[in-house]
């Protein structure tokens, strides 16, 4: 039997022949591409996601309230209830580690960063720093301070291998802005861009919809897609070749992140964790963030609407929130346990389903944008794999030290956007070099412009030398001598009028 012919067969068990409606009269090239991307869709398997994707969405959306359990304390670390020195021994191991180059970065860069507005990669986004960096720039030179500091505490110097996870429309521009900018310090032998895979679009009653006549309507799998791409793309080989055995996943768009962080790798690899979630405090019962807890007796992110207002107002007796774990998509992971999810549960992962409205081709060969939802879209979340953990820990920490997602632009929401992304790291950045010992000054009422390069300092450490006993005039910006344009670090008691403060 021909590949055309076999491919029918599979198409027409499964009610998909309509795929090739137009193959007769499609070119030669067209063909081509659409013989490829029927090859990269495992079409059995795909009707069965639709079906159980399906399935969830006609459940009656029962609350979970009587299944749910807050997480117990001895799962639940956090920044604030640690002394000086857990927190010192906990960053120690972690420099360590880094040191003997077990620990990569695993990031989330595949998204389409529809609500920000942008058509390049959200990565590639400069939020409006005096410095122009952009988020990619900004973790890059994270990770190469910290491998400084790991080298500078240990004397072993070793790296920080930066896995990258890209889609279909983020990989390009992404391994090409790396390029462009020489990777931004790093040895590019230790960024690996990969890209996610992809799902076909569906309508509502289980076809699977055409873009274009040679072309299936396919969207990137969702940030759960990492499990299947770190397997299927030889990742996971990757890190067992370099003996990376601990990961930091986080998302692109956290512009406080501390990527690699040694106090969170360090907790999680000194208390045996398989998998462990970092978490900041929710603000309120009605934010809209999943929290972290426990269903069944197994680790699980439920969503405000998955639970009654009464449950999300419970208080403990400190009178903080029962359930106050909120989930910032910054998680730990051996690499044993992404090979045990490679292996035995990708294919378990729930499919979440959006209602979209999906370009599509009409039996004419006619092209429509519709205007209302038309199909489903099927991700995968990062978090649906923490009921398979053994030990699964969570780490609370401050939210204004490292959290500040962007998520919007600045015209559609106040919140979650540049400007809040700029001011936040402003505001942790003059803590920084206050709790060093200097002085900002700037007019009043305004939030003080500094910023602190990574490459001059991961987390406020080493500053004293160059800010103590001494007044800034806003705006900062302080950066590394081998930065280019350097720009003199600001200092001295410069010009402050008596509208500053
Ligand atoms: P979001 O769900 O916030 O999506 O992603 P987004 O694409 O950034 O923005 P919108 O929803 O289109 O406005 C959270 C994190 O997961 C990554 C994103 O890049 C971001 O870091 N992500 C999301 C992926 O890596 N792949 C996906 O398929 C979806």
């Amino acid at each position: 039997m021909s590949e055309l012919e076999s491919i029918k067969k599979t198409l027409v068990q499964y009610d998909q022949e309509h795929i090739l409606q137009f193959w007769d009269i499609i070119s030669s090239d067209e063909r081509d591409q659409l013989l490829q991307d029927i090859r990269e869709i495992d079409v059995a398997e795909v009707a069965s996601f639709f079906k159980t994707a399906v399935a969830s969405l006609n459940e009656d959306g029962a609350k979970l309230d009587d299944r749910l359990k807050p997480i117990p304390p001895e799962s639940y670390g956090s920044v604030k209830r640690s002394s000086e020195s857990e927190l010192q021994c906990y960053e120690e191991e972690g420099l360590r580690q880094i040191s003997e180059g077990r620990v990569g970065v695993l990031l989330m860069a595949g998204g389409q960063g529809t609500r920000l507005g942008v058509t390049h990669p959200k990565g590639m986004f400069d939020v409006g720093l005096p410095s122009r960096k952009t988020l990619y720039q900004i973790q890059a030179e994270r990770i190469i301070k910290l491998e400084n500091l790991a080298y500078e505490f240990t004397g072993k110097r070793n790296n920080i291998t930066w896995y990258i996870m890209t889609s279909e429309a983020t990989m390009q521009p992404t391994e090409e802005f790396f390029a462009k900018h020489h990777y931004f310090g790093l040895k590019e032998e230790n960024v690996v861009i990969y890209e996610q895979g992809l799902l076909p679009c569906f309508t509502f009653d289980g076809k699977i919809i055409m873009d274009q006549k040679y072309k299936v309507a396919r969207a990137p799998d969702g940030n759960g897609g990492i499990y299947r791409a770190l397997r299927d793309k030889g990742i996971l080989d990757d890190m067992e070749r370099r003996g990376v055995k601990y990961l930091h996943a986080h998302s692109v768009d956290n512009i406080l992140v501390k990527v690699a962080d040694p106090v969170f790798i360090g907790y999680c690899v000194l208390r045996g964790a398989d998998c462990g979630a970092k978490v900041v405090e929710k603000e309120n019962p009605t934010e809209a963030v999943g929290v972290v807890c426990q269903v069944d007796e197994r680790f699980k992110v439920v969503e405000y609407s998955e639970i009654t207002q009464k449950t999300a107002e419970r208080v403990d007796n400190d009178g903080r929130l029962t359930f106050r774990a909120g989930n910032i998509c910054n998680h730990f992971f051996t690499t044993e346990f992404l090979r045990k999810i490679g292996n035995d549960f990708e294919d378990k992962l729930i499919l979440h389903v959006a209602k979209k409205k999906i370009p599509f081709v009409d039996t004419d060969g006619q092209r429509y944008k519709p205007e209302k939802p038309n199909g489903i879209k099927m991700e995968k979340f990062v978090f649906d794999v923490f009921p398979f953990a053994d030990n699964f820990l969570t780490w609370e920490v401050n939210r204004n030290e490292e959290f500040s997602a962007l998520k919007n632009s600045d015209e559609v929401a106040d919140k979650d956007n540049p400007t809040t992304a700029r001011n936040d790291l402003y505001a942790l950045h003059c803590r920084y070099i206050i709790d060093a010992g200097g002085k900002i000054c700037c007019s009043k009422g305004s939030v003080p412009v500094c910023e602190i390069s990574p490459l001059v300092s991961y987390a406020g450490e080493g500053l004293e030398c160059l800010v103590a006993n001494k007044t800034l005039k806003a705006p900062v910006l302080l950066r590394h001598p081998t930065e280019e344009k350097n720009v003199a670090i600001t200092n001295g008691t410069n010009g402050c009028s008596k509208d500053d403060h």
